[in-house]
């Protein structure tokens, strides 16, 4: 068993809150990086066992307080949505820089960080050219380009051993997705954007 503490940021979020149930039904130590507005309905059973660190990505000396006694980091908070592409930016790259920036002044405690991307990073593919994990990126939306800027702060700016993923759509609970499907259900649509090329 890895019994190096791991911190998840963005723990109280719909990806976050599964990934501490994961961490901890595999018995690992862990802290948690939250705001103190967040809402932890999720985590709430959770927060007992897990070292808590309140914070946030403006605040450096909080990021720096809440790498303490941590070997690992999972870097799940981000942005999906926001009223303009600059908060989308604020949160996915400029939080992601100040985390690297932190994480890197907490070496060689810290071994490994793990950032939680996204497909939207990426280009999209067709039937007959799937997308590849070595194609050039081309992210179609402002979500997707901010996602990459924050994959670019981890690859060209962290100092430690790092892993990037880029999680498809998450749906299960999640409302966004269960607006889509009750739209699909009532047919009020038939072929999803994208559908059909060849
Ligand atoms: N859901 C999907 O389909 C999907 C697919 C691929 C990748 N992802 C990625 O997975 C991660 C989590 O997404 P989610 O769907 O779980 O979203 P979510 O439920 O909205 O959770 C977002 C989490 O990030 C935190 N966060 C957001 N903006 C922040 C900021 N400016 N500063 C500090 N913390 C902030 C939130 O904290 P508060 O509660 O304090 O706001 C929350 O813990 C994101 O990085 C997203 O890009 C999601």
């Amino acid at each position: 068993m890895n019994s190096m503490r791991v911190l998840l940021t963005g723990a109280n979020g719909f990806v976050g809150s599964h990934i501490l149930d994961r961490l901890r039904a595999e018995g690992r130590e862990c802290a948690v990086l939250l705001r103190r507005q967040g809402d932890t309905r999720f985590i709430a059973g959770h927060l007992p066992h897990v070292a808590v660190r309140y914070g946030s990505f403006e605040d450096e000396a909080s990021l720096r307080a809440a790498l303490e006694g941590v070997g690992e980091v999972i870097h799940c908070a981000g942005a999906t949505k926001a009223l303009a592409a600059e908060g989308l930016f604020r949160a996915n790259q400029g939080g992601t820089r100040r985390l690297v920036e932190a994480v890197n002044e907490a070496r060689p405690a810290i071994r490994r960080l793990v950032l939680v991307s996204s497909l939207a990073a990426g280009r999209s593919g067709t039937r007959a050219a799937p997308a590849r994990e070595e194609d050039p990126p081309e992210p179609l939306s402002a979500y997707g380009r901010s996602k990459l800027a924050g994959e670019r702060e981890v690859t060209q700016g962290c100092r430690c051993e790092y892993t990037v993923l880029r999680p498809v759509g998450v749906w299960a609970q999640d409302r966004e997705f269960l607006r889509l499907f009750r739209a699909a259900a009532a047919r009020w649509f038939q072929s999803l954007a994208g559908a059909g090329r060849s």
